[in-house]
């Protein structure tokens, strides 16, 4: 059923499928799903008494989260793809994109203006509203680098606001809008990105500089290094389009130093890399590849064999079934390694 309000372009539908909007594909529905193709639909959107005191979720393209139950509430999904920038008089940019748009077609949008920044987050899937939620990061970059506010809208005091970048706790794979207390009261709007002038490209990502060399490109443009990477991630990680996936699963651990350099003096092939004072950041992979959980598989879900970080639904796995598989990863790499493993995808 679907009833769509008059003088909008809202759309709101009852029990509705989910299994196209996780790119897990695995099967679950929710009691509500609206689609909003404009920002100022939305306090109208909750207006509506059908969905007042509704659990609300909020998806993009599902990259990053595993459904393990029906969403009792209202999943909302925003179309709204505006992206606009200005350019003051040092060459810095400033960039607004709405959060309906898709992060690379962003990333694409930039390169073509030739605004130099977002190159080393080329491919990422999913949509912008979404990219603040984990700070998204990739070969030596971090969104939260360009952040310069997120606007959201309250649900707490039911307005739209602008949450500067100091104010939205950016860590590595974390932010305010992933903790206990701030957890789905932000729809992400849009994000105003400030971009400095005379960046230098970053290429010391390990695999980089290689990637380069076999496009036989000596000396890169922004443009370049977005290609490379591209290429890159299409050798490693598996498409979600073949086969279901949410990219890594699991974080890689940050532990103290003394611990990673205990684990070192007994694995020394174990990668690692400074993660702050006294902190070093581990490779899950390794750990669970070393575990011998790489290309594990229970039924149709399994850790693929292409990249032990990541999770995949051969086919017919529900999001119970691959739970099932990271919790057996989790026990694994605790018993061998003493590594406490935590997932990366909202798990609902
Ligand atoms: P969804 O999966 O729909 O949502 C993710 C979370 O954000 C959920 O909690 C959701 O409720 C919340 N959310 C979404 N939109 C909004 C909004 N507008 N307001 C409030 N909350 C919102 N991530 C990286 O950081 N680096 C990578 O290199 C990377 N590689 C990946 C590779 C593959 C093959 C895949 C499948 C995923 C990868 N990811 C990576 C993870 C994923 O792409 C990112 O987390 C991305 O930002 C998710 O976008 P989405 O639109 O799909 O979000
Ligand atoms: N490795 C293994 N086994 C594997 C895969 C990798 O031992 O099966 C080792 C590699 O040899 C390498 C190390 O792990 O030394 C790191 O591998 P990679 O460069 O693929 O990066 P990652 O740490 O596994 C992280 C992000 C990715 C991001 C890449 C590139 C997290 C949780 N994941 O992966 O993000 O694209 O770095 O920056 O931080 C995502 O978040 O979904 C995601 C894909």
């Amino acid at each position: 059923m679907r009833r769509s309000a008059r003088d909008t372009t809202m759309q709101i539908t009852e029990d509705a499928p989910l299994d196209r909007l996780n790119t897990f594909g695995v099967p679950a529905r929710t009691r509500w799903l609206a689609r909003i193709e404009a920002l100022g639909e939305l306090p109208a959107l909750f207006a509506d008494p059908r969905l007042a005191d509704l659990p609300v979720l909020v998806l993009g393209d599902g990259s990053n989260v595993l459904m393990t139950r029906d969403w009792p509430g209202l999943v909302l999904t925003i179309a709204a793809d505006a992206v606009s920038s200005t350019r003051a008089a040092d060459g810095s940019h400033r960039v607004r994109a709405e959060a309906g748009l898709g992060w690379h077609a962003l990333v694409e949008w930039t390169l073509a203006r030739g605004i130099i920044g977002l190159e080393n987050l080329v491919a990422i899937p999913g949509r912008v509203g979404a990219a603040p939620i984990q700070n998204i990061g990739a070969y030596g970059v971090e969104l939260d680098e360009f952040v310069e506010s997120v606007e959201a809208w309250d649900r707490r005091g039911g307005g739209f606001v602008a949450i500067p970048r100091e104010a939205c706790g950016f860590a590595y794979r974390d932010s305010r809008f992933k903790s206990e207390a701030d957890r789905d009261r932000f729809i992400v709007t849009a994000l105003n990105l400030h971009i400095p002038p005379g960046r230098s490209l970053r290429l010391d990502y390990p695999g980089v500089r290689e990637a380069l060399d076999a496009l036989g490109i000596e000396t890169p443009t922004a443009a370049d290094v977005a290609r490379a990477i591209a290429a890159i991630r299409r050798r490693k990680l598996p498409d979600p389009r073949e086969i279901g996936n949410a990219g890594s699963f699991f974080k890689n651990p940050v532990v103290p130093s003394a611990q990673a350099d205990a684990l070192r003096a007994r694995h020394p092939a174990l990668p690692s890399w400074p993660a702050g004072p006294g902190r070093t950041k581990l490779s899950a992979a390794w750990l669970i590849e070393a575990s011998g959980m790489k290309g594990h598989r229970d039924g149709d879900a399994g850790v693929s064999d292409r990249h032990a970080l990541v999770l995949v639904n051969h086919g017919r796995a529900t999001g119970t079934e691959l739970r099932r598989v990271a919790e057996r990863v989790i026990t694994t790499v605790r018993e061998r390694f003493g590594i406490a493993l935590e997932p990366e995808p909202r798990i609902v």
